[in-house]
């Protein structure tokens, strides 16, 4: 097959970049039905595609053969420090027509990456759909590694399994100091090899003011595990709109979302991982959410062992690659 010509993204694109991401969504959903049914109309899709296009430098290219755009790739900036001379293309950055070689996407990387490494932009993010086994592997041909995973899993049926020796209850006022050594766990977790995140780690007692502050707001459902008595792990749970990580295309219309978990250093592998996990699937039924959501770290060796054990499947996977080295 002929290469398609590669020209860069601009307003005119926007309607046909609409009709290919309603495209890929479909695709998408006849594999993951769970994902939102409203980015298969055209007109939806096109809706994040301006809003992609209208983020502070904004930019990239599509795929043209004749006249008919069969593929484009739009990446834009995040103010975030955390992420470095950033660029990221989230879920609706990118698509291909059905009959377009996934190969298409490497012209396209190619021609938009010229703008965005001019511009300094070299730490540069992906999100895929996790389905699209070729789309991956052509990101992974372009120098990209997969660095977070975005999934989805049912609510539990039955009755959450908890080990012998655990119990798990909602969280009372009382468990705040434990509360605020949990929520620092995960990031030093996550700060250790192999996943060396550069992420924000507070402080415990940052930590416990932001409990004592929040503990009553009835948008989060708090969850803790007890061993022998003392309190070892906690989840949180709500509403999967009160993620800022897993929106756009990643969003079913309804969803709960498992937004934290966490267990001490020296009671992990005990099984509150599952249990905790498990009475937020629980949770999740109990409240009528059709399907729960988390996202995990691929290089957290725990949480991603953890939540595939308990059933959760990628939708999404986001890569990551640094240029210059
Ligand atoms: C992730 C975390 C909450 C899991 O809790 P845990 O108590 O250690 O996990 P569990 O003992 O319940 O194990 C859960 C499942 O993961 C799997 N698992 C755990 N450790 C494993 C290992 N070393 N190898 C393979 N599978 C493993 C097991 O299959 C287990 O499933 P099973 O019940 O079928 O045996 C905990 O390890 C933790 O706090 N990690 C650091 C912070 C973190 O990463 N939080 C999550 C952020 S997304």
């Amino acid at each position: 097959m002929t290469r398609p010509e590669i020209q860069p993204f601009t307003d005119e694109h926007l309607a046909d970049a609409g009709r290919l991401l309603a495209t890929r969504h479909r695709r998408h959903r006849a594999a993951q039905p769970d994902l939102s049914p409203a980015f298969e109309d055209a007109a939806t899709a096109k809706e994040r595609v301006e809003a992609a296009l209208a983020a502070d430098d904004a930019s990239g290219a599509v795929a043209l053969r004749g006249d008919t755009v069969v593929g484009f790739l739009l990446g834009a900036p995040k103010q975030s420090k955390t992420w470095g001379p950033n660029l990221w293309v989230e879920s609706a950055g990118q698509a291909l027509a059905d009959d377009e070689p996934a190969e298409t996407v490497r012209d396209l990387y190619a021609a938009a990456a010229t703008r965005w490494v001019d511009e300094g932009r070299t730490a540069q993010y992906v999100v895929v759909p996790a389905t699209d086994v070729a789309l991956l592997d052509a990101w992974y041909r372009l120098g990209f590694g997969h660095q977070q995973a975005h999934a989805l899993r049912a609510p539990l049926a039955t009755d959450p399994r908890i080990a012998v020796g655990l119990v798990v209850r909602r969280a009372v006022r009382d468990d705040i100091p434990t509360l605020a050594r949990l929520d620092v766990a995960l990031p030093q977790h996550q700060g250790l090899s192999p996943t060396f995140s550069a992420g924000e780690q507070g402080s415990v007692e940052e930590a416990q003011e932001e409990w004592e502050e929040d503990f009553d707001d009835p948008e989060f459902t708090t969850f803790v595990a007890e061993h022998d008595g003392r309190v070892i792990g906690s989840a949180v749970a709500c509403d999967l709109t009160k993620s800022g990580s897993n929106e756009g295309l990643m969003r079913p219309e309804k969803a709960g979302f498992l937004g934290f978990a966490a267990v001490l250093p020296e009671a992990r592998g005990l099984g509150a991982g599952r249990a905790l996990g498990e009475t937020v699937l629980a949770w999740a039924r109990d409240t009528g959410y059709p399907v729960v959501a988390t996202d995990w770290r691929a290089t957290n060796l725990l949480s991603s062992r953890t939540w595939t054990a308990l059933g959760f499947v990628p939708t999404f996977q986001r890569l990551h690659r640094t240029i210059g080295y």
